[in-house]
Protein backbone atom coordinates (compact mmCIF):
# COMPACT_ATOMS: atom_id res chain seq x y z
CA UNK A 1 0.00 0.00 0.00
CA UNK A 2 1.32 3.42 -0.73
CA UNK A 3 0.20 6.95 0.92
CA UNK A 4 0.05 9.55 -1.62
CA UNK A 5 0.31 12.94 0.23
CA UNK A 6 -0.58 15.89 -2.20
CA UNK A 7 0.22 19.99 -1.55
CA UNK A 8 -2.00 21.89 -3.46
CA UNK A 9 -3.51 25.17 -4.31
CA UNK A 10 -7.00 25.61 -2.43
CA UNK A 11 -9.53 26.16 -4.69
CA UNK A 12 -8.06 22.81 -6.47
CA UNK A 13 -9.84 20.64 -4.49
CA UNK A 14 -13.32 19.80 -5.81
CA UNK A 15 -11.54 19.05 -8.71
CA UNK A 16 -8.76 17.16 -7.23
CA UNK A 17 -11.47 15.26 -5.57
CA UNK A 18 -13.68 14.62 -8.28
CA UNK A 19 -10.26 12.63 -9.75
CA UNK A 20 -9.47 11.30 -6.66
CA UNK A 21 -12.99 9.39 -6.21
CA UNK A 22 -12.99 8.73 -9.97
CA UNK A 23 -10.02 6.79 -10.06
CA UNK A 24 -11.21 4.81 -7.23
CA UNK A 25 -9.91 6.03 -4.25
CA UNK A 26 -11.85 5.01 -1.38
CA UNK A 27 -11.00 8.14 1.38
CA UNK A 28 -9.10 10.90 0.96
CA UNK A 29 -8.00 13.19 4.62
CA UNK A 30 -7.62 16.47 3.59
CA UNK A 31 -5.78 19.57 5.98
CA UNK A 32 -5.19 22.98 5.81
CA UNK A 33 -1.81 23.93 5.90
CA UNK A 34 0.97 26.70 4.87
CA UNK A 35 4.15 25.91 3.15
CA UNK A 36 6.83 27.35 0.59
CA UNK A 37 8.85 25.82 -2.02
CA UNK A 38 11.57 26.75 -3.92
CA UNK A 39 10.20 30.64 -4.86
CA UNK A 40 10.18 31.48 -1.06
CA UNK A 41 6.36 32.32 -1.30
CA UNK A 42 7.58 35.37 -2.55
CA UNK A 43 6.44 35.61 -6.18
CA UNK A 44 3.48 34.11 -6.17
CA UNK A 45 -0.34 35.29 -6.78
CA UNK A 46 -3.19 33.92 -4.39
CA UNK A 47 -6.21 34.80 -5.64
CA UNK A 48 -5.13 37.85 -7.80
CA UNK A 49 -3.42 39.15 -4.45
CA UNK A 50 0.31 39.32 -3.82
CA UNK A 51 1.50 37.43 -0.77
CA UNK A 52 4.82 39.08 0.81
CA UNK A 53 4.39 36.69 3.40
CA UNK A 54 6.58 33.28 3.45
CA UNK A 55 4.42 31.05 3.77
CA UNK A 56 1.42 30.47 1.07
CA UNK A 57 -2.30 28.69 2.21
CA UNK A 58 -2.20 25.47 0.60
CA UNK A 59 -3.97 22.11 1.22
CA UNK A 60 -2.76 19.09 2.04
CA UNK A 61 -4.62 15.69 0.56
CA UNK A 62 -3.45 11.96 2.36
CA UNK A 63 -4.73 9.42 0.25
CA UNK A 64 -4.11 5.37 0.98
CA UNK A 65 -4.33 3.06 -1.57
CA UNK A 66 -3.46 -0.48 -2.40
CA UNK A 67 -0.27 -0.36 -4.88
CA UNK A 68 -1.96 -1.09 -8.19
CA UNK A 69 -3.64 2.39 -7.81
CA UNK A 70 -0.61 4.19 -7.59
CA UNK A 71 -0.06 5.10 -11.53
CA UNK A 72 -3.44 6.18 -12.01
CA UNK A 73 -3.71 8.04 -8.29
CA UNK A 74 -0.37 10.04 -9.71
CA UNK A 75 -1.30 10.81 -13.23
CA UNK A 76 -5.12 12.31 -11.65
CA UNK A 77 -3.75 14.30 -9.26
CA UNK A 78 -1.63 15.67 -11.91
CA UNK A 79 -3.41 16.16 -14.27
CA UNK A 80 -6.47 17.81 -11.78
CA UNK A 81 -3.91 20.04 -9.94
CA UNK A 82 -1.68 21.55 -12.74
CA UNK A 83 -2.07 24.84 -13.75
CA UNK A 84 1.34 24.80 -15.51
CA UNK A 85 2.40 28.94 -12.76
CA UNK A 86 4.86 28.40 -10.13
CA UNK A 87 3.16 26.76 -6.95
CA UNK A 88 0.85 24.13 -8.63
CA UNK A 89 2.40 21.85 -5.67
CA UNK A 90 3.88 18.43 -4.99
CA UNK A 91 2.98 15.08 -4.42
CA UNK A 92 5.38 12.95 -1.75
CA UNK A 93 4.82 9.15 -1.97
CA UNK A 94 5.74 6.62 0.73
CA UNK A 95 4.72 2.93 1.42
CA UNK A 96 2.46 2.14 4.37
CA UNK A 97 2.98 -1.09 6.43
CA UNK A 98 -0.53 -1.52 8.05
CA UNK A 99 -3.72 -0.79 7.56
CA UNK A 100 -6.31 -1.36 10.13
CA UNK A 101 -9.94 -0.56 9.85
CA UNK A 102 -10.94 0.46 13.86
CA UNK A 103 -14.87 -0.90 13.39
CA UNK A 104 -13.87 -4.64 12.35
CA UNK A 105 -10.60 -5.03 12.88
CA UNK A 106 -9.81 -5.82 9.29
CA UNK A 107 -6.52 -5.58 7.93
CA UNK A 108 -4.61 -4.12 4.94
CA UNK A 109 -6.54 -3.97 1.32
CA UNK A 110 -9.77 -4.95 3.12
CA UNK A 111 -9.57 -2.17 5.26
CA UNK A 112 -8.57 0.93 2.69
N1 LIG B 1 10.65 20.00 -0.40
C1 LIG B 1 9.44 20.21 0.14
N2 LIG B 1 9.15 19.68 1.33
C2 LIG B 1 7.94 19.88 1.90
N3 LIG B 1 6.97 20.58 1.34
C3 LIG B 1 7.21 21.13 0.15
C4 LIG B 1 8.46 20.98 -0.51
N4 LIG B 1 8.40 21.63 -1.68
C5 LIG B 1 7.16 22.16 -1.75
N5 LIG B 1 6.46 21.86 -0.65
C6 LIG B 1 5.08 22.24 -0.36
O1 LIG B 1 4.38 22.36 -1.59
C7 LIG B 1 3.87 23.67 -1.74
C8 LIG B 1 3.94 24.06 -3.19
O2 LIG B 1 5.28 23.99 -3.60
P1 LIG B 1 5.65 24.50 -5.05
O3 LIG B 1 4.69 23.92 -6.02
O4 LIG B 1 5.79 25.99 -5.04
O5 LIG B 1 7.08 23.79 -5.25
P2 LIG B 1 8.32 24.32 -6.08
O6 LIG B 1 9.41 23.34 -5.87
O7 LIG B 1 8.59 25.75 -5.73
O8 LIG B 1 7.84 24.17 -7.60
P3 LIG B 1 7.42 25.37 -8.61
O9 LIG B 1 8.69 25.90 -9.16
O10 LIG B 1 6.55 24.71 -9.62
O11 LIG B 1 6.67 26.40 -7.81
C9 LIG B 1 4.69 24.54 -0.79
O12 LIG B 1 3.96 25.67 -0.38
C10 LIG B 1 4.95 23.57 0.35
O13 LIG B 1 3.79 23.52 1.18
MG1 LIG C 1 7.12 27.19 -5.98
Amino acid sequence: MKLISCIIRPYKLDEVREALTNAGVSGITVSEVRGFGRQKGHTELYRGAEYVVDFLPKLKLEVVIADELLDTVLEAVQQSAKTGSVGDGKIFISTIEQVIRIRTGELDADAL
